[in-house]
């Protein structure tokens, strides 16, 4: 199954990714990580991305596709795989469909989850993620039984230190437009599905799998 997720800050993208990966044994690849790993480690990359993402503000198209060009390639997307959070801009997705027909493949799907705006800060300003393990909780909609530590492997959990309100507010408008084109743009290569991403996190995920016909 190769698969993208598209939708706005918040919208629960990373959240669905960790089940859709293991239901379909798929590598989860996000652009958000890739950054955030690197900006950890103190990379070139790293610190080049740091620059935009702490402002809300998309990192340079040239940059974002060698990444996702050069991982595509790797042995494990054989079998397919998720990308999240990529494309987030026409250019990015025209370089998307130019590098799978080139490896003679193509998207499966397009999922869209739809969340209405007003919740989005509210879903990014209260997350939490674990340092060691990546799972993602949310302080009042979806805690960790452990309060601060990972449930699953007693990890602290941080806050990203883009998930303040005014970053926030300004990647939701960055969102909207640059990347909100991509729905129509997908809708017209008749891949396309909408999901209700406003219900539990369960219930968004059922929807995914009816959606994706297996
Ligand atoms: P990225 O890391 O991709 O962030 P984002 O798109 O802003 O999305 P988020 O990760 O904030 O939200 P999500 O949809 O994954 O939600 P989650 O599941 O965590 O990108 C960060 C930055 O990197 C960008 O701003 C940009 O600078 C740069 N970047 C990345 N890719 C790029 C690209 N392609 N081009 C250029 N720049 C790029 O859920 C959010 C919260 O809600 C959690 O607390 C969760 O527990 C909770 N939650 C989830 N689902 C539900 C539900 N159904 N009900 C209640 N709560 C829920
Ligand atoms: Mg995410
Ligand atoms: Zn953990």
């Amino acid at each position: 199954m190769r698969l993208i997720l598209l939708g706005p800050p918040g919208a629960g993208k990373g959240t669905q990714a960790a089940s859709i990966v293991q239901r379909y044994e798929i590598p989860h690849i996000s652009t958000g990580d890739i950054f955030r790993k690197n900006m950890k480690e103190g990379t070139q990359l790293g610190l080049k991305a740091k620059e935009f993402m702490e402002k809300g503000l998309l990192v340079p198209d040239q940059l974002v596709v060698e990444i996702v060009k050069d991982r595509l390639e790797q042995e494990d997307c054989k079998k397919g795989f998720l990308l999240d959070g990529f494309p987030r801009t026409v250019v990015q997705a025209e370089a998307l469909g130019h590098a799978l027909k080139k490896m003679n493949v193509a998207l499966d799907k397009a999922i869209n989850v739809n969340v209405d705006k007003h919740i989005l800060i509210e879903r990014a300003v209260g997350r939490r993620i674990c340092k060691e393990c990546g799972a993602t909780y949310h302080i009042t909609l979806h805690p960790s039984a452990k309060k601060d530590d990972c449930e699953k492997c007693g990890g602290l959990l941080y806050q990203r230190s883009d998930d303040n309100e005014e970053t926030v507010s300004k990647r939701i408008e960055v969102y909207l437009n640059e990347t909100q084109p991509l729905i129509d743009y997908y809708k017209n290569e008749g891949i396309l599905v909408t999901i209700n991403g406003q219900q539990d996190i369960g219930k968004v995920f059922d929807e995914i799998v009816v959606a994706l016909g297996a």
